[in-house]
């Protein structure tokens, strides 16, 4: 008989079920990757749990039925509902705060605390409600961290077995709101945390003092929380939990990520076959409208607009760059100030620049098999996927050298690389990395390099496999 782990992960967004940012990606592929590792002496047995946000549209969803908890002076349903995706088990909470709440991020914080609270504490009901006991509870992020929180004070005040509690952290400074008026109206009070007084009403923060093991999305983001600068007003906290902090970088889906089978793109190609791209950057000039021209030097962002990808830091550089070819696509959705900017930008160089304010895939796509160079210049980047999805497409990508971009992309080797979240410190690595675009065999192999990288999840999976086992004795 393999010894079985079972283990309870909890996100807000998972792909393919609803996807808004990196970690729908994760959560959509960890949870997999990690029943696959199962063999003859060990099993695997992931189950992910989702708010059944009413943007979900899936199939084949079957009723588990009503449980309730308590709330206030009176109780609030939970509506539990069972579905799979290539055999990952995969349950939705419903219920009226999660109903309430349209998106699956609200601007409303009150909205999203309701739900989120509501959400983590009925995960962990419905293990009881399924009869199966989890040995591991698995957060992701501030919108689950209550569920560590409440399986650690249960385990103290009702004496319930002992289950480990692991935090794969995203995004440090997205804490979460004050939740202490919802979590009391739960009955989960607030213990004497070791936290700032700031800090222990804030789902984050609890989670993370609740959490046996802090999983930071790559190795540089683990280290960088523990400074001033990054730690978000918790690093004094996070260094004396130093012992329980190791980061384990993201894999991406190397399946669908894949430039010789992806139907997103108009001719697929692999290493052997690099010339096609040629193709992809034509198809998408032509779309975008711009003149076919296969030496100019192509730019991609695909990007949240979000300060914290240093979409700024993009602008001001492409600005400053009126004297040099070249042709960028920007696209991607997010901070209405920098939707704005992006159009200005785009206004001032028409035969430049263009513009996609939108989330769309298949376009993203595109542009990692159509363009010359990724801009990535982000003041933080946990961990950071496009720069990995980049690569793989033999788009080179230029990075600061924060978090995981500074775990996955080799200065002068896979891509280039700087220090400065300064738009003339993007500029000055686009420089150069011009000099060698206009190289093309050593060009070539910069991309070919990149190509070669293995960014699957298998590896991070055995990883986690490890912690678990550490965990779980
Ligand atoms: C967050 C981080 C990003 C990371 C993603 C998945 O979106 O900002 O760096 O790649 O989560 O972990």
């Amino acid at each position: 008989m393999p010894k079985t782990i079972n283990v309870l992960f909890l996100a807000a967004e998972a792909d393919p079920f609803v996807k808004v940012g990196g970690l729908g990606d994760v959560a959509g592929s960890l949870p997999k990757a990690l029943r696959e590792l199962s063999n003859d002496e060990i099993k695997l047995d992931v189950r992910l749990v989702l708010p059944y946000h009413p943007v979900i549209k899936a199939e084949n969803v079957n009723p588990l039925g009503i449980f309730s908890l308590p709330r206030n002076s009176s109780e609030v349903e939970v509506e539990a509902f069972e579905t799979s995706v290539d055999d990952l088990p995969v349950y939705l909470i419903n219920g009226e705060p999660i109903r309430a709440n349209g998106s699956v991020y609200s601007a409303d914080a009150k909205l999203d605390a309701e739900k989120y609270v509501f959400f983590s504490l009925a995960a962990l009901k419905l293990a009881n409600h399924i009869n199966w006991t989890p040995d591991v509870i698995h957060a992701n992020d501030w919108h689950t961290a209550i569920s560590l929180y409440g399986n650690l004070t249960k385990r103290w005040e009702e004496g319930a077995k002992h289950i480990a509690n692991v935090m794969t952290l995203h995004n440090l400074p997205f804490m979460g709101p004050d939740v202490r008026d919802i979590m009391e109206s739960y009955g989960v009070k607030l213990a004497q945390t070791d936290l700032p007084d700031w800090a222990r009403v804030m789902p984050l923060p609890l989670g993370l003092w609740a959490s046996d093991a802090i999983v930071p999305v790559s190795p540089t983001y683990a280290n960088e929380i523990l400074t001033e600068e990054f730690g978000a007003g918790l690093f004094d906290f996070l260094q004396i939990r130093r012992e329980t902090i190791s980061g384990i970088l993201n894999g991406i889906d190397t399946t669908s990520f894949d430039p010789s089978t992806d139907n997103a793109i108009g001719a697929n190609y692999d290493v052997n076959t690099l010339e096609k791209r040629w193709t992809n950057k034509k198809l998408l000039q032509e779309r975008l409208g711009f003149p076919h021209d296969q030496n100019i030097p192509f730019f991609g962002i695909v990007s949240r607009m979000d300060i914290q990808k240093g979409i700024d830091i993009a602008f001001n550089a492409l600005k400053t760059m009126k004297k040099i070819d070249f042709q960028a696509i920007i696209l991607g959705t997010g901070d209405p100030k920098l939707e704005e900017a992006a159009q200005d930008l785009q206004t001032l160089f028409p035969d430049k620049i263009k513009v996609q304010a939108r989330f769309d895939a298949g376009l993203a796509r595109q542009i990692y098999a159509g363009t010359d160079m990724l801009l990535m210049p982000s003041r933080y980047e946990p961990c950071g996927l496009a720069q990995m999805i980049a690569m793989r497409y033999g788009c080179v990508p230029i990075v600061r050298k924060v978090g995981g971009l500074n775990d996955t992309v080799k200065q002068n080797e896979t891509g280039f690389v700087f220090e400065k979240p300064l738009h003339m410190s993007l500029v000055g690595a686009i420089k150069k990395a011009l000099k060698v675009f206009a190289d093309k065999e050593a060009w070539k192999q910069i991309q070919l390099n990149g190509m070669a990288q293995d960014f699957s999840w298998h590896a991070s999976a055995k990883e986690y496999l490890k912690l678990y086992l550490s965990l779980v004795k």
